[in-house]
């Protein structure tokens, strides 16, 4: 007789009861808990921004799932011996990303906002339309979201620029890699999209000296965390005009504290943290699946490498 599966949930910020029920509905037979403190170890997790205490109770995990795509809360924390690390392969999101980000692009380059501001005004007015040349789109990070994204912009004909830590060949984008290719990728961008993990490599890549390389009138989307950006340079550089504005869903401090230039600001657009939700059944089925797979001795994709963060 094989020992039934068991399965602890820590979910902050989350209603964990879909997840249990949806988890006991694809799994039957496996035990599924919500943790409580004090309860027995369980071999595998499912978890979103669990406090220590959690781990600490868990010595026998053999696998921690990430109900998202980015694990730098959870790097952060110190995790049981020989546990793995699985966060979300797209499960929807890859699309989501790609709508959002198309969406503020493509705001950006036609005007729309300021088409709107002249409708408010009653005013029936045209503006000359601009070239997609002069906006060269740059990706930060072509990874599951990331080329996604880049290959939902070159349908949209912008010339498409990469930038990842190996080399990478996606059709219609141009790609830079490494430390020694970030300045030139930098330089042949004025419109910027930041999907990158947030690592100690990644942490305040954003900054006076980075955005300064873009091409002037550069336009910055960040849909990856709000610890990728010294916001203060981002203020500066959108004062200096140098920046013509942002597309903000991600936030150092979230939810962005009342009182904060960026929701206020005339050139800025603020989102919730919404680019790309976790979608429950596509999460759940991907797990189960996943734990599954883990079971018969199988390699599981979104494997994180502990060495790299990511
Ligand atoms: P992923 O598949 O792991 O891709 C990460 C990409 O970043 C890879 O291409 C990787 O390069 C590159 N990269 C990592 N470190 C780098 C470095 N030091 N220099 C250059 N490139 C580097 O991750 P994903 O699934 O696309 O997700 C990306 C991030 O999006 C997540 O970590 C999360 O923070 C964010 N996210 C945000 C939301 C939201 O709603 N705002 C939703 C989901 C995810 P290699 O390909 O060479 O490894
Ligand atoms: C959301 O931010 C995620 O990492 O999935």
């Amino acid at each position: 007789m094989t020992t039934p599966l068991n399965i602890t949930l820590c979910l902050s910020q989350t209603k964990p009861e879909p997840w249990e029920a949806g988890l006991k509905a694809a799994l039957p037979g496996a035990t599924v808990r919500n943790w409580t403190p004090g309860e027995p170890p369980a071999d595998y997790a499912v978890v979103w921004a669990p406090p220590q205490a959690f781990l600490d109770e868990q010595p026998k995990l053999k696998a921690l799932f990430n109900i998202g795509a980015g694990v730098d809360a959870l790097m952060k924390l110190r995790l049981p011996l020989g546990c793995q690390v699985v966060r979300l392969d797209d499960a929807g999101m890859s699309v989501q990303m790609a709508e959002y980000v198309c969406h503020a692009v493509i705001r950006h380059f036609r005007e729309f906002d300021g088409y709107e501001a002249d409708v408010q005004a009653g005013k029936w007015s045209y503006r000359k339309p601009r070239l997609r040349a002069d906006y060269p789109v740059g990706v930060m990070g072509l990874g599951v979201l990331g080329e996604r994204v880049a290959r939902a912009l070159t349908v949209f004909d912008f010339p498409v620029h990469g930038w990842s830590r190996t080399p990478k060949q996606i059709e219609g984008v141009q790609g830079h890699s490494g430390a020694e290719g970030f300045d030139a990728f930098l330089t042949s961008c004025r419109v910027l999209v930041n999907l990158l993990p947030l690592t100690p490599d990644t942490a305040d890549i954003l900054n006076r000296r980075t955005l300064s390389l873009l091409q002037p009138g550069a336009y910055f989307i960040n849909v990856a965390r709000g610890a990728h950006l010294v916001e203060e340079d981002l203020l500066a550089l959108l004062a200096s005009g140098h920046m013509a504005g942002a597309t903000l869903d991600v936030f150092r401090t979230e939810p962005l504290p009342e009182g904060h230039p960026f929701w206020t600001h005339p050139k800025v657009t603020v989102t919730p943290h919404t680019s790309a939700r976790t979608l429950r059944d596509e999460s759940i089925a991907q797990i189960a699946g996943k734990m599954l797979a883990m079971m018969r001795g199988e390699t599981v994709a979104g494997l994180v490498d502990p060495a790299r963060g990511y």
